[in-house]
């Protein structure tokens, strides 16, 4: 098939060079982009007098042909075409004819490429996020429900202090709100308009950058035509923000593992999502929580592998940024996927509450409750309170029970027995009722701390900002179905 760009060659390509060359078997996925910025496009070349009325209304009803034509899954693409750019510009040509080859003036597929993928990038951006935000209201919604729900808060993953299980969900969602500033930061970054930069010097034509711009919810047009067509600095940001959210996700991925395992027993995956064993009858295995784990190893990979790309590219445009693009639909399609699944696990996962209430039970979570009160009502320096409550945990161990099990009696007395000096304060203070579990995280009311009244703080504006965040969400650039391609 004869080449778009063939007229200064004597031979035909060889097959072998459209196959290593062509990018068409991945980046049809950028056709609406594709097709939205042509028509743009064109209608900014009729502003500056390159197209007649009837030449734009002919360039644009075809190119809406050949949308419908995709859309429908009749159009053919093929390797000898080399891009989506060449594919949908030659099958205008086939449909219009001569007007067709019109399309391409004070335009390269430079600028045209760097348009369409960085349309794509900044509107999947923003589906992420509104992606998160629906995680995250979902997950709050959960902590509503449960800033009484007792459960052993961990350093080390040993038991530390008793929390509450809706503290510990709004801490998983304090991470995915850096994730949507994350993306809401980097759309403002780059919601640029490369288009008119040409090939890599600008044209000769008065393309009116300023109106495409407008036109596509640009904020403005980008201001050095070399770096607009070298520029990948967008997809990389887009593939950093989501290496750090599929960090995330893998961390609470890695809790629902633990938390559904039989020595933890916190929760349970319900049967829609989890998974069984060929050879073991008995198993129901964490597939889901375990894939979202392992998903972040690619979402790293291809934040390595473009970077590497795009190491020490000369300016301005090199065809090694071809490469861009598969990293960047992979973490895209990957990260939809699973924050979609990880919504539906948290929110038909069960909580177990007795079993958190004795996984508290174990490893005096409310030792630090002791040492509290004989620092703050008995005058106690705090490193001496820690040296006693370390001998009265030691008692409990060798009476067999928890801290937070010992009586009034045998907390008076053995206190008495390490600070003779104090027994009359003791004897006055009702110490066993500090010590309780409940007692413990509802002490913890300090600004972002586990007792329920802060929890509650805490959820409620998170909640209002998820809100004016969804609010806020940029508008999109195509409002089609373009997740799913
Ligand atoms: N398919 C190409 C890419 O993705 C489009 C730009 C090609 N430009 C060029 N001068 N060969 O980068």
């Amino acid at each position: 098939m004869a080449k778009l760009w063939g007229g200064r060659f004597k031979l035909e390509s060889s097959a072998l060079l459209d196959e290593f060359n062509a990018s068409i078997t991945f980046d049809q996925k950028l056709w609406r982009y594709d097709i939205l910025g042509s028509k743009t496009h064109a209608r900014m070349l009729g502003r500056i007098g390159v197209l007649d009325s009837s030449e734009i209304a002919l360039i644009e009803s075809g190119l809406d042909k050949i949308a419908s034509e995709i859309e429908q899954g009749r159009f053919v693409f093929s390797i000898e075409q080399e891009d989506i750019h060449m594919a949908i510009e030659s099958a205008l040509i086939e449909r219009i004819g001569d007007v067709g080859k019109k399309l391409h003036t004070a335009r390269s597929r430079n600028d045209q490429v760097a348009l369409d993928f960085r349309m794509y990038v900044l509107d999947h951006s923003v589906l992420i996020a509104d992606k998160i935000l629906s995680l995250m209201t979902m997950l709050l919604a959960l902590a509503r429900k449960h800033t009484h729900t007792l459960m052993p808060g961990m350093t080390h993953l040993q038991h530390a202090q008793p929390i509450n299980l809706g503290f510990h969900l709004v801490a998983w969602c304090e991470s995915l709100r850096r994730d949507v500033e994350r993306l809401e930061s980097l759309h403002t970054r780059n919601n640029l308009m490369p288009l008119g930069s040409g090939a890599l010097a600008g044209t000769p034509y008065n393309n009116d950058r300023e109106w495409i711009s407008k036109q596509l919810g640009f904020s403005a047009p980008t201001r050095n035509a070399m770096d607009s067509v070298s520029d990948r600095d967008f997809a990389l940001d887009l593939l950093y923000a989501l290496a750090m959210l599929g960090m995330h996700i893998s961390r609470i991925a890695e809790e629902l593992v633990l938390w559904s395992s039989a020595e933890f027993g916190f929760m349970r995956l319900s049967d829609e999502y989890a998974t069984g064993s060929s050879i073991m009858p008995q198993k129901k295995n964490p597939d889901v929580p375990e894939l979202l784990r392992g998903k972040s190893g690619r979402l790293y990979g291809n934040l390595m592998r473009l970077l590497v790309v795009m190491k020490s590219l000369p300016l301005a445009y090199n065809k090694d940024t071809q490469e861009d693009k598969e990293a960047v639909f992979d973490s895209v399609d990957s990260t939809l996927l699973s924050l979609e699944i990880l919504h539906a696990v948290c929110e038909s996962a069960s909580f177990d509450k007795k079993a958190m209430l004795k996984a508290c039970q174990k490893g005096h979570l409310s030792a630090t409750d002791l040492a509290d009160f004989l620092v703050r009502e008995c005058g106690v320096p705090f490193r001496e309170a820690h040296h006693i409550t370390g001998r009265i945990v030691a008692y409990a161990e060798s009476s067999g029970c928890d801290v937070s099990e010992l009586s009034e009696r045998e907390l008076v007395s053995e206190l008495t027995k390490l600070t003779p000096s104090l027994e009359s304060t003791f004897a006055k203070s009702s110490i066993s009722k500090r010590l309780t579990l409940l007692a413990s995280m509802q002490a913890r009311t300090s600004l972002g701390g586990t007792a329920s009244k802060a929890t509650s703080t805490q959820i409620s504006s998170l909640n209002a900002w998820a809100k004016k965040a969804r609010k806020k969400l940029p508008e999109l650039k195509i409002e089609a179905k373009v997740e799913n391609e």
